[in-house]
């Protein structure tokens, strides 16, 4: 019987990521089990910046961005030292598990951790859903959120003065937001990674759609494409149509948790705790076909995610 965990927050933060810790707390204490919260993801772990929870430590928190424990990344762990002082710490400590909440970076340090042998489970938390085990990462939803209200706030003027806008959104090397945001702010164009673009095409098609009567045209670019600020100016030579970029940045990581991740980081992290009480490790808890699952951390490192090129191309064909 494990009776002794811990839990982190690792890499960059998302909404949702207080939801899932308050429901590791209070479940692993439900369970009659001992609960340390470590600061600063390996940082603390290495370091032994740890704190003992309780039901109070994770009052309040459920509705609030960020994380409470901090986060941070920590170039020491990738080091073979640096793994084996953070075993030591937990075996100083008695951690037998450790919930480890973050992206693919920690799950990564989370398999060494493992193979130490303490009990690592892996919760998907990043606004990127990036991870290809799971059809759903915790923050997702928040930040397309965010992203909407700010693309719908930029076309409102776009529209006012006639303009182009290029908005930049997050998602390292993903377009999963920029697909989704795309398609909810019924952009003109979405340009990721995944889908071969022309902009040429895209300023031909602009030029069609402003003869039929278009005012305000909003290209929804993903971060991995960069150089929104060269597109609007490329956009604006080739059609003299007035064109202004927005990289959104990091507004896209805050804020209050929607209900969907609210509850995806609760259920995941319940199932994280079952995993852990059974004596199971090196797992990564995932959602596929809205279920609750868990994989092996390198088999769920090796996978590919398919992109929603329908979704892309259906936005595309009806952006008239
Ligand atoms: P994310 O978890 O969001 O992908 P990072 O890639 O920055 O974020 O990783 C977070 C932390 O996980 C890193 O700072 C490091 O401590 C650890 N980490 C990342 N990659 C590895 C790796 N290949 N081996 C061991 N630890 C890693
Ligand atoms: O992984 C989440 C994310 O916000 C990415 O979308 C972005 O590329 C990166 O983190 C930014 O990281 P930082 O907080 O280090 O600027």
């Amino acid at each position: 019987m494990i009776k002794k965990i811990g839990v982190l927050t690792s890499g960059g933060d998302a909404p949702g990521m207080n939801a899932a810790v308050r429901a590791v707390v209070r479940t692993a204490l439900s369970k009659g089990m001992e609960v340390y919260g470590i600061r600063r993801g390996y940082v603390g772990l290495i370091n032994g910046d740890i704190i003992k929870m309780d039901e109070r430590s994770v009052s309040d928190i459920i509705h609030r961005g960020g994380t409470i424990l901090y986060t941070a990344r920590c170039p020491e762990f990738r080091t073979e030292e640096g793994v084996e002082k953070a075993r030591a710490k937990c075996e100083e400590l008695g951690i037998e598990g450790l919930v480890v909440i973050g992206g693919d970076g920690s799950f990564r340090g989370a398999a060494d951790l493992s193979s130490k042998g303490v009990l690592c489970i892996g919760l998907p938390g990043t606004i990127d859903n990036d991870i290809a085990c799971t059809e759903y990462t915790i923050g997702y939803d928040t930040a397309m959120n965010t992203a909407m209200e700010l693309v719908d706030k930029i076309r409102d003027t776009s529209q006012s003065h006639d303009r182009c806008s290029v908005v930049e959104v997050m998602g390292r090397n993903a377009g999963f937001i920029a697909v989704n945001t795309g398609v909810a702010c019924g952009a003109t164009d979405i340009i990721t990674k995944e889908v071969p673009y022309d902009l040429d095409e895209i300023a031909k098609k602009m030029l069609e759609k402003k003869a039929k009567g278009k005012q305000n045209f909003v290209i929804v670019v993903a971060e991995g494409i960069g150089h929104a600020d060269e597109i609007a100016k490329i956009i604006q030579e080739k059609t003299h149509i007035e064109t202004r970029s927005t990289v959104l940045g990091h507004v896209q990581r805050g804020g209050s948790p929607t209900v969907r991740d609210r509850v995806v980081a609760t259920e995941m992290a319940y199932y994280a705790v079952e995993l852990l009480e059974q004596g199971i490790g090196n797992r990564v808890v995932g959602m596929q076909q809205n279920k609750i699952v868990d994989f092996d951390i390198q088999e769920a490192l090796a996978m590919k995610k398919p992109y929603d090129s329908r979704l892309h191309q259906i936005a595309e064909q009806i952006a008239f």
